[in-house]
């Protein structure tokens, strides 16, 4: 029997957290500054859409663009409003065709996927690996038909896909390699920066994640002939190609995704930023693993050798066959101790959009009535692992949810260590 220090929260007994922890929140002086001097100067945006000098807009966005490129070590930085638009315009920009394949996780954030279909291309799901949650290459190469034209690698959580093994499957197969690091801004991958491995990676500078400006995002390449189709595409592009001598044409088609002044000079602040944000993340993850350590059927987050995580998710999977209770009733334990757990990303070929093959208008398009001859899958079943991750296996503790400091991560593993003293009477 647990005496009543010991009692679990869900009956009755205390709560092991009693207070909440302040808000994940690194916009200060710099980046008030930043904006007021924007403001002052009166011009909030300079991007003009047609061939002109302000077709790379304002002073703030450009100056950000070559801080992000140095900082990231890549050539060529191009800012937009979203990694939303930042997905969108590196699918148009390697050439995709209505009707193509792009194979991609179905761990993810739905824009990962809709960004494909933006461009009438059919998403096509491949599993993921069990411990990373990153695309399993293996799935990937099983994927591959005469009709895949890309793929979408995903680092989720913050730590790199298996990038080498994706791009020699590109390679291999003459395919373009997109890496949504949305979530992974300051990982490494080896020596190279997390988004900075494929033709094309796309940072999120939305309100949630390590740092932001609101709503932004950053796309990268080393190939200036794929920065000038993003910026064509961030900025009304077939308004722009006539003037600028631009012959190669296919998806200039005209998007506004441009970031504004304010925006920029926000995320210079907030870049100069990142280095310190990670490395604290990392640290507070470090703690909680050891705090953690031991506890029967939970496995801590997995980091492949030469990688380093930016711990935007703190993930961990449970096995509920050795735990013998299962995730939910683990996680509602936890949230009664005042710990904010949650479970894992729906699987996207599971969302009614694919299930019902229901996007552009009412009759199936563009999965049928367009160039796309295909037979892609969403059954229930494609990707068993991410499946069983989402409905049973995962639990995760946001990373920049909250401004915790390193003793808030023994009391976060203490109230694991409780729920797990009586698992029993789960
Ligand atoms: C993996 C991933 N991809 C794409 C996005 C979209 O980013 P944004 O909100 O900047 O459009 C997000 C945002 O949550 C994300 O986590």
């Amino acid at each position: 029997m647990s005496d009543s220090k010991t009692q679990l929260a869900l009956f009755g007994g205390p709560r092991s957290i009693e207070r909440e922890f302040p808000r994940y929140n690194h916009i200060g002086r710099e980046e008030m500054e930043a904006a007021q001097r924007v403001l002052q100067s009166g011009v909030l945006s300079r991007f003009l859409g047609a061939w002109d000098p302000d077709f790379y807009g304002g002073p703030e966005v450009q100056a950000f663009e070559r801080e992000w490129e140095q900082a990231f070590k890549v050539r060529h930085a191009v800012t937009v409003n979203s990694a939303t638009s930042g997905l969108i315009a590196a699918l148009g920009a390697v050439g995709l065709e209505p009707g193509d394949e792009v194979i991609v996780s179905p761990w993810t954030m739905s824009a990962s996927a809709t960004a494909i279909l933006v461009w009438n291309a059919i998403p096509v799901f491949a599993d993921i690996q069990p411990d990373t949650f990153n695309l399993d290459p293996a799935a990937v190469e099983k994927a591959i038909t005469p009709r895949t034209r890309a793929i979408m690698a995903v680092d989720i959580f913050g730590q790199a896909a298996d990038l080498d093994a994706l791009a020699a499957i590109s390679r291999r197969h003459s395919l373009a390699l997109i890496e949504d690091c949305a979530q992974a801004p300051g990982a490494l991958y080896g020596e190279r920066h997390a988004g900075t491995v494929a033709d094309i990676g796309v940072y999120s500078l939305n309100y949630h994640k390590h740092i932001h400006t609101g709503e932004g995002g950053v796309c990268v390449t080393d190939d200036a002939r794929l920065a000038e189709r993003l910026q064509l595409i961030r900025n009304h592009a077939e308004s722009v190609v006539g003037d600028k001598g631009v012959t190669e044409i296919d998806n200039m088609i005209g998007f506004n995704f441009r970031m504004t002044e304010i925006e920029a000079a926000i995320g210079r602040e907030q870049l100069k930023k990142l280095p310190a944000l990670v490395a604290s993340r990392q640290a507070l993850a470090a703690r909680l693993t050891r705090g953690l350590a031991g506890l029967k059927g939970l496995q801590t987050p997995v980091t492949r050798p030469g990688n380093t995580h930016a711990y935007y998710v703190y993930p961990m999977t449970m096995d509920p066959a050795v735990t013998g209770v299962s995730r939910e009733r683990i996680i509602e334990a936890l949230n009664a101790e005042g710990l904010s757990v949650g479970g894992g990303y729906v699987n996207l070929h599971l969302l009614p959009m694919y299930q019902r093959r229901i996007a552009y208008g009412k009759k199936g398009y563009p999965w049928m009535g367009g160039p796309y001859g295909g037979t892609v899958d969403y059954s229930k079943g494609i990707c068993p692992v991410a499946e069983f991750l989402h409905e049973r296996g995962v639990m995760h503790i946001g990373m920049c949810q909250f401004d915790y400091r390193p003793g808030d991560m023994d009391l976060l593993a203490a109230t694991f260590r409780k729920v797990w003293a009586s698992l029993g009477a789960l």
